[in-house]
Order: structure tokens, then sequence, then C-alpha cells
């Protein structure tokens, strides 16, 4: 009896804070930092889980102090499991391993294969309406991994790089014209690679096409340097990779799915034929909204872009055709 009455009490604690839930696995950099700026927004409690003992309960509860500085009422969980997560609206998946000196491109998508695979099955046996986000590298391969291990419609299993990738060029248009990034939008579809296509033509500030306001080198120069974004981070770092725009990037999808804003955004996505390109997660603009992806937006490509996006694609199914190999050598 006193058992049951205490599931009650949490049951009804649960109901009474009425806010949507957010489960964040993986609570290292990125994950932590997600978990930090979605907190600040105040509108959805967040689970944090990771394998490491200690490190989610940590850093859950070092965010429930800034509560009081910030003002959020935000309740921050951290979890070695996933009975904390169940229900949850979003999963953002950021687990895995970096590559480590000496460890081949294989060995690393073989790690993060396994756990990106074995995080989705718990996640989806819980929060079986969940929308999931993917984050976890190489990015466009491990949606594929995620996709097939959940089972879901492919609205519902996205991946965070575009929004990431556009956030960079849009930094870098900024810099160069000396203008507000507020005014400054930016698209880059693709893959999350060095084969992403930065698409110039399409991002302006105010509504001018960058090509018309800077010469071909140095429109040149800077989608290069998005291209090589995170690279250029991680020689500077030295020991880990980017994590503030990734987990910012994080919660603008985050933010359009839960308040149902319908955000053109670029995303990972399975791709049934759209820009002629079959079974593959690769960054398109869709719309984002409360059900995950609201529609794809085609646009008409040169021929030259069509070509670029139809080579990151190929990047991807290399790391498609590379996880069968494993797979089968399993
Ligand atoms: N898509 C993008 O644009 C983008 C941007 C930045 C980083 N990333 C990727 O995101 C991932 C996370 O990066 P990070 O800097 O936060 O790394 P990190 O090492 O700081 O964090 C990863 C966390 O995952 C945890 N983890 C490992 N296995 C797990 C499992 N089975 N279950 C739960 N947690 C597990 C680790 O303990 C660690 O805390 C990396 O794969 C990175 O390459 C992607």
């Amino acid at each position: 009896m006193h058992h049951d009455a205490t599931k009650c009490e949490e049951r009804s604690d649960t109901m009474a804070s009425g806010r949507r839930k957010v489960t964040v696995v993986g609570a290292g950099m990125v994950g932590g930092t997600a978990a930090q700026i979605l907190a600040q927004k105040d509108y959805a409690d967040v689970v944090l889980v990771d394998i490491v003992e200690g490190l989610p309960q940590g850093k859950s509860l070092d965010l429930m102090q800034a509560g009081p500085l910030f003002g959020y009422d935000t309740k921050l969980t951290g979890a070695n499991s996933y009975d904390e997560t169940a229900d949850s609206d979003v999963v953002v998946i950021t687990s895995g391993i970096a590559r480590k000196p000496g460890m081949s491109r294989d060995d690393l998508l073989k790690t993060n294969m396994g756990i990106v695979r074995s995080v989705t099955e718990q996640i989806v046996s819980v929060s079986p309406n969940a929308v999931i986000i993917v984050v976890s590298n190489p990015l466009d391969a491990m949606c594929h991994v995620a996709f097939d291990a959940a089972g879901f419609p492919r609205e519902r299993v996205i991946g965070m790089a575009g929004v990431l990738d556009s956030a960079r060029f849009r930094t870098f248009i900024a810099m160069e014209l000396d203008v507000s990034v507020q005014d400054v939008s930016a698209f880059v579809l693709g893959g999350h690679g060095d084969t992403m296509v930065p698409l110039s033509r399409y991002s302006t500030v105010a509504g001018i096409p960058i090509t018309e306001l800077l010469p071909a080198d140095r429109v040149k120069a800077l989608e290069e340097r998005t291209a090589n974004g995170g690279a250029e981070i991680i020689g500077m770092l030295k020991t880990g990779s980017a994590y503030h725009a990734p987990g910012t990037s994080v919660v603008e999808m985050i933010d359009a799915i839960l308040l149902d804003k319908n955000r053109v955004l670029p995303c990972s996505i399975y791709l049934k034929g759209e820009y002629g390109i079959e079974d593959t997660f690769v960054g398109v603009p869709i719309k984002l909204g409360a059900d995950g992806v609201e529609q794809i937006l085609t646009l008409n490509l040169t021929d030259a872009e069509s070509a670029a996006l139809k080579k990151s694609a190929s990047a991807v199914q290399d790391l498609i055709a590379a996880m069968e190999r494993i797979k089968s050598e399993a």
C-alpha cells in the first residue's frame, strides 16, 4: 500500500509540472550544453542520461542550482538508465566516443554504431512517440542506425548538422561583411562532413544574396571555411570538439518541435527519391514542427549544386556500406 501511495505521489508530481519532457543521452560537452540552454528556455523538463555514473546526476544538480540565478524552474534529472526518460517528447542522442589516436575510422564507426543502436532501442521502448534528434558522429550514418533501430516513421528521426553548419556559414558571412548576424541567413545542405554543400545563392544579407555582395573568390573562401568549421575548432582546442554552437543548434531544433514553430531548417532526413536521392540520410531544407518533419522543401538546384549534393549523399552511402560490412564481419 505504502509503495503504491509513493508511486501515486510521484506520478502526480510529474503531472503537476505539466511541462514537456526532453531526454538528452550523453551528458558530455554537447549534451550538457544542450541541457543548459534548454533549461534556460524554461518550458521543458530535462533528463540527462549517460553511462558514466554520477556525471548526468552531477550536471543536472549543478544546472538546477543555476535556476535561481537565471530564474528558470526547469527540473533536471540525471540517470544511468532509461526509466526516468519514459514518455519523452524529444530525445537527443549525443552519446558516442571521439576518435582516439591510432583508432581507424572503421573502429570508430563500429563503436558508435553499437552505442547509438543500443541507446535508441532503450529510448523507443519507453518513449514510443518521441521525436529523435541524432547528433553523434558520423552524423548521417548514425541517423541510419537510429532510424533502423527505432522503427519510427522517417518524420521522427532527424539529424542535427545543417543548423550548425549554417550557423557557422552565417558567422563567417557576418564577419566578412561586418554586419549583424541577425540579418544573415544561410543554407548548407548535404552530409555533415567535408562534402557539405553551402548554398551561397540562397544565403543572404537582409534578402540580398551574398553572391551579389562579395566577389566569387571570397564566397568560395567562406564556403570552404564553413566546410572545415568543425576541424578548425578541433585544431585549436586539441582535446575535444565544438560544443557551444552544436548544443545551441540542438535547442533551435527542439524549439521548432516543442513550440510547433514550423521553422524552415536544414536537417538530415531520410530521403526517398527527393533530390534524386534514395534511402539515404542527407541534409535538406525541411519544415520542422510538432510532428517532426512536417514537409520537405525541394529547391531547384543548378547542375553543379545537384552534383555536389549527390556527391555528398554518395559519401554517406559509402559509410552505410562500411557499416554493412562491419555488421557482416561481426
Ligand atoms: N552533428 C553535429 O553537428 C555534431 C557537432 C558536435 C559534436 N557532434 C558529435 O556529438 C557527439 C558528442 O560530442 P561531445 O563533444 O559531447 O562528446 P563527449 O565525449 O563530451 O560526450 C559523449 C558522452 O557520451 C557518453 N556515452 C558513451 N557511450 C554511452 C552510452 N552507451 N550511453 C550513454 N552515454 C554514453 C560518454 O560517457 C560521454 O559523456 C560526438 O559523436 C561528436 O562527434 C556532432
